[in-house]
């Protein structure tokens, strides 16, 4: 290979409620990519398991998320769509990456320490290594974008640090096996070929950290006790519109730019929600909003929400009652994600010297 194949590969996990975070901040915009490059969307099952998982809610909520790609408008003719669970590369290659990863470096996930709160010591260990999975997904098939919410930032740069060591550590070898790619960014500190590629991030546009709205500091989030906090995917419109009109605001009309919301999380998250919706930028939502009253601009944002949601939130409910339809898309996901990914593993034994007699040699 003369350079990394460009490939899309993202994920969300099947642990309760979707919400217009995921939405916004990850689902709608894998939706585009799909038509740009290769891309996999994957159900995060493994990830889910890390911490307790009821198994029949498991394997609903795993079938609610291929329908909410579904009802997004990924078409799995164009993307696959598949769970991580049916493609064993993933633990496979994580385990690979067990070893390369340091145990400094996942001591710094802020993930981690909130996820495991005040007693790490009864997280489980899945819960630790987590981002080495996460790294596994990606760089299984190789991916060079990564779409996803600003809270994966900290996983991303940990996922091109762990595929900078391999790329490292076993550089000769890399070269003497005829595996490597020429490195696109070359850098005197790196070696000039590369089996991983370093992913790119993309995080980008007004939606990449929705807000709790309860509270504007406080990311909106599946695991908030308040249902009020956050708009499901599943909400039907008087829920999503009550949720708006309860939604926490200050005494202030909107501003007329956007400088004016800073300081003002709650203004600045909805007016960024009503930007994402609309595709807009918040310069010309405040265009049309600025000097108005909260009692103004709900209403609009209500009508909005239920214009953009409804329509899928309907079309989620009518997939999930067809589990036999949603267990094909991802048989059949999982069966061309692991063509992609089996041949991946077979150079990362061969590049680790993990002896393969069953498999014969290539
Ligand atoms: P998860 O399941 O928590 O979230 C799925 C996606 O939704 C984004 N997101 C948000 N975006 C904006 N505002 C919010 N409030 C918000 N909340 C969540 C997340 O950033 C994410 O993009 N570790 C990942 C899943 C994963 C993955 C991967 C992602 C596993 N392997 C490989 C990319 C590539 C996670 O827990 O996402």
């Amino acid at each position: 290979m003369t350079a990394f194949q460009p490939r899309v590969f993202s994920g969300v996990q099947p642990t309760g409620n979707l919400h217009l975070g995921n939405y916004l901040g990850a689902i709608s915009r894998f939706v585009p990519l799909q038509d740009q490059m290769p891309a996999l969307y994957c159900v995060v099952d493994l990830h889910a398991l890390t911490v307790w998982q009821d198994p029949e809610d498991l394997t609903r909520a795993t079938r609610e998320v291929t329908a909410a790609y579904l009802a997004a408008g990924i078409d799995p003719k164009k993307a696959i769509i598949f769970n991580q669970s049916q493609v064993k590369e993933h633990a496979e290659l994580a385990w690979v990456f067990n070893c390369i990863a340091r145990m400094g470096w996942l001591k710094r996930m802020t993930q981690f320490k909130d996820k495991a709160g005040k007693n790490q010591e009864n997280a489980s260990v899945g819960l630790f290594a987590y981002p080495n999975l996460m790294a596994a997904d990606i760089l299984a098939y190789r991916a060079t974008h990564v779409p996803v919410g600003e809270d994966q930032k900290q996983h991303l740069e940990l996922t091109r640090d762990i595929a900078q060591k391999f790329n490292n550590d076993y550089a000769e070898r890399i070269k003497e096996l005829g595996l490597g790619v020429p490195n696109p960014e070359p850098n005197p500190e790196m070696p000039d070929e590369l089996y991983f590629p370093l992913t790119e991030p993309m995080i980008a546009g007004t939606a990449t950290r929705i807000m709790s709205l309860r509270d504007g500091t406080k990311k909106m989030s599946k695991s908030d006790p308040s249902d009020l906090s956050r708009i499901n995917l599943t909400d039907d419109q008087d829920a999503i519109a009550k949720k708006i009109k309860k939604a926490k605001t200050d005494p202030e009309p909107l501003p007329s730019e956007v400088k004016g919301l800073e300081e003002r999380p709650e203004a600045n998250n909805l007016v960024g929600i009503y930007a994402a919706l609309s595709g807009q930028t918040k310069d010309e939502v405040l265009a049309e909003f600025g000097g108005q009253q909260f009692s103004a601009f709900k209403p609009a944002l209500s009508e909005l929400a239920v214009a953009k949601l409804a329509p899928m939130c309907e079309e989620m409910k009518r997939l999930v009652e067809d589990p036999t339809h949603i267990d094909a898309i991802l048989g059949e996901g999982a069966e061309r994600a692991a063509e992609i990914a089996e041949p991946v593993l077979h150079d990362v034994r061969r590049i680790a010297g993990l002896l393969e007699a069953r498999y014969g040699h290539r």
